[in-house]
């Protein structure tokens, strides 16, 4: 037996990067926000680069969880979700948007929105396809879209409104354009979409017969008067829609995986079926948690946005204070920054191709403060090296122990 062992030659070293694995894994690295975290931990820094709260999850809906439990929902749900889920979605998207939508044709429930957009790509987009993508960008578009064969096209948002330029994105459209991605309350930027902007890119969908896949997951996260408006909701855009939603952001359970695409029949089809082979379903139980958490009355989303208000006032203070230009966001919970004004950290210490990555190493490691470097919101790094991102969904006592570190920071500075 050990001889037959030794005459089977290993595998060449290089031999399997080169020619047994993917070509479209080899094409992007692991989440950038992700690695944060777990940086973050490595050095025992303040958490503030991924947005996930670390504060506790409403009562009623973890209790709502354990009865689920209880109750002995414990094996797959209907592949395309649970009827009680689909249903508050079906009703809360009336109630808050004012759209009806069918239950068992129009609604797919998956794993996070993360899946829910994979599925929706992986649905439309055939050889040859382009799409869309406003950037920066959250960062998955890009291996969503590597993953589903699309050939990506950028538009920048430019600070400090993130406004884009008409002629640009009326540029980027074509023949081949299957959707664009939009991404409203925006993150890593705050932007919320206005009525007209929304419109005019309704013009550009009907022109070249492109999708819009919206993904809306905060859409409750809005400041200063700000209002969600769905595509969905914009006259001729409800054929051509796929919104894209979730449990995570706004009832604080990110870890849950639930979320779901909701789209006109003949695209829910291709979805459901998709989504059927990649992941079977969501958790039954936490589904049926959904479907109480989304029967919320509307003071619990009023509350949310307002605590939310007061924590982006209180980290937007903390970032003047320590030095950085901040673009204050109109929604969600990210504040982009610029760090022009901030030496750049030594590259022999914090080797990185970009100011934005040495500058985010050195924060984390030296100042105990994670974020997110701003290249990794953009398709060329080198638009987002003077950029980071901080995420405010955390404690007080979590931005009061950043504030403290970051003034560390702007001591530096003033030495
Ligand atoms: C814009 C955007 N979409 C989707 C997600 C992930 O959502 P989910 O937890 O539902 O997969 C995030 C998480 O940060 C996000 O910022």
């Amino acid at each position: 037996m050990n001889a037959s062992k030794s005459t089977i030659a290993p595998i060449p070293a290089g031999e399997l990067a080169r020619r047994m694995l993917s070509a479209k894994a080899e094409q992007f690295t692991e989440s950038v926000i992700r690695e944060m975290t777990r940086l973050a931990m490595k050095h025992g820094a303040v958490n503030l680069s991924q947005g996930f709260p670390d504060f506790a999850a409403p009562a009623e809906i973890k209790e709502a969880a354990r009865q689920a439990i209880a109750d002995d929902i414990n094996q797959y749900a209907i592949t395309w979700g649970a009827k009680p889920l689909r249903d508050a979605i079906v009703e809360k998207f009336e109630r808050t948007q004012g759209i009806r939508v069918d239950p068992e044709r129009e609604i797919t429930i998956c794993c996070g929105s993360t899946e829910a957009m994979m599925s929706a790509m992986m649905a439309i987009i055939n050889p040859g396809d382009e799409i869309v993508v406003f950037e920066p960008f959250y960062e998955n578009y890009g291996p969503d879209a590597i993953l589903s064969g699309a050939t990506p096209k950028f538009v920048k948002l430019r600070p400090p409104d993130w406004t884009y330029d008409e002629r640009e994105l009326a540029a980027a459209f074509g023949p081949h354009t299957k959707a664009i991605i939009l991404n409203t309350p925006n993150n890593p930027t705050g932007k919320v979409f206005t009525r007209n902007e929304l419109e005019f890119i309704r013009d550009l969908c009907v022109r070249w017969n492109s999708f819009c896949i919206t993904d809306e997951i905060y859409e409750h996260i809005l400041y200063d008067g700000a209002e969600h408006i769905t595509m969905a909701r914009i006259h001729g855009m409800r054929d051509r829609t796929i919104v894209i939603n979730g449990m995570s952001k706004t009832y604080s359970v990110t870890g849950w995986r639930v979320g779901w695409a909701i789209a006109p029949p003949e695209p829910t089809a291709a979805i459901r079926k998709v989504h059927d082979f990649l992941t079977v379903g969501a958790a039954a139980p936490l589904q049926h948690a959904g479907a109480m958490a989304l029967k919320s009355a509307q003071s619990y989303y009023d509350k949310l946005a307002a605590s939310y208000a007061q924590k982006r006032a209180r980290l937007v203070k903390i970032l003047e204070q320590a030095g950085f230009t901040v673009f204050k966001p109109r929604g969600a919970y990210y504040i982009m920054t610029d760090i022009s004004r901030f030496a750049d950290p030594d590259p022999v210490r914090f080797p990185a191709d970009t100011k934005d990555v040495r500058f985010s190493k050195y924060l984390v490691e030296e100042i105990g403060v994670a974020v997110v470097p701003g290249s990794s919101f953009y398709n060329d790094a080198r638009d987002g090296a003077s950029q980071v991102r901080f995420t405010f969904c955390k404690k007080e006592e979590t931005l009061a122990a950043g504030e403290a570190r970051l003034a560390r920071l702007a001591e530096q500075k003033s030495a």
